[in-house]
């Protein structure tokens, strides 16, 4: 099923963020994790946000709007290493001030290759996330390329490695933007969460 998309804007800064009241759901992780690709996958389409074999694709935060409900957010990948240390400190600063300023933000779904081990830079980011008190998801990807048994080992050694430091482990999602898994179970989560926060700007106006 393929949803309707409008590219509302690019932004690298918060006066440049669209303005309007729709819930957004962001994506984030490591370069060429695979944050366009998932959403080419939930919105069904092939060449909403570029993809590329190059990390460092996405550079500013692009934000599409959802069939007029929600707003999904691209978002530049952090961690590549072969960016110069201006070009770096300019991402961190693109990352911080939308985590830490927008309100319309409901879930950050930050994206951890399932081939690899806890590595110390999703690390650093979960727990900076902990420490701003974003609302965050996880979502495996690449899955498609681990076996079942590799596949259950995985995900066990992170979820146990997760809960050092998460009382409570926050949603958990497991995509493949080549066998298309994982795509229902999040659209359902986002759409369920977008009407749960159009309900509550509903019973704020309602009350002024
Ligand atoms: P940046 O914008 O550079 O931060 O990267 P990104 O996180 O947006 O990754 P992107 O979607 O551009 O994908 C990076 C590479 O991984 C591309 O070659 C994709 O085809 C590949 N890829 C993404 N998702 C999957 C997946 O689920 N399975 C497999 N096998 N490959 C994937
Ligand atoms: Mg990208």
């Amino acid at each position: 099923m393929t949803l309707k998309v409008k590219l509302l804007g690019l932004a690298a800064e918060s006066t440049q963020y669209p303005r309007h009241f729709l819930p957004e759901f962001a994506f984030i992780g490591r370069s060429n994790v695979g944050k366009s690709s998932l959403l080419n996958l939930l919105v069904g389409q092939k060449n909403i946000a570029r993809v590329s074999k190059i990390p460092g694709k996405t550079r500013v935060l692009h934000f599409y709007e959802i069939e007029n409900r929600y707003c999904l957010v691209d978002m530049p990948g952090y961690g590549y290493a072969k960016r110069s240390q201006s070009e770096k400190k300019g991402y961190i600063q693109i990352i911080r001030e939308y985590l830490q300023n927008r309100k319309n933000l409901v879930w950050l779904f930050t994206l951890i290759d399932s081939r690899f081990q806890p590595l110390v830079q999703d690390v650093d980011f979960l727990k900076q996330c902990i420490r701003w008190n974003v609302p965050l998801a996880l979502v495996f990807t690449k899955i498609d390329k681990l076996s079942n048994y590799q596949r259950k080992k995985n995900l066990d050694l992170y979820l146990s490695f997760l809960k050092e430091f998460y009382e409570e482990l926050p949603p958990i999602f497991v995509t493949s933007s080549v066998t298309r898994e994982g795509r229902e179970a999040l659209l359902k989560f986002i759409e369920t969460e977008a009407e749960r926060y159009a309900a509550e700007v509903r019973n704020i106006l309602k009350k002024q």
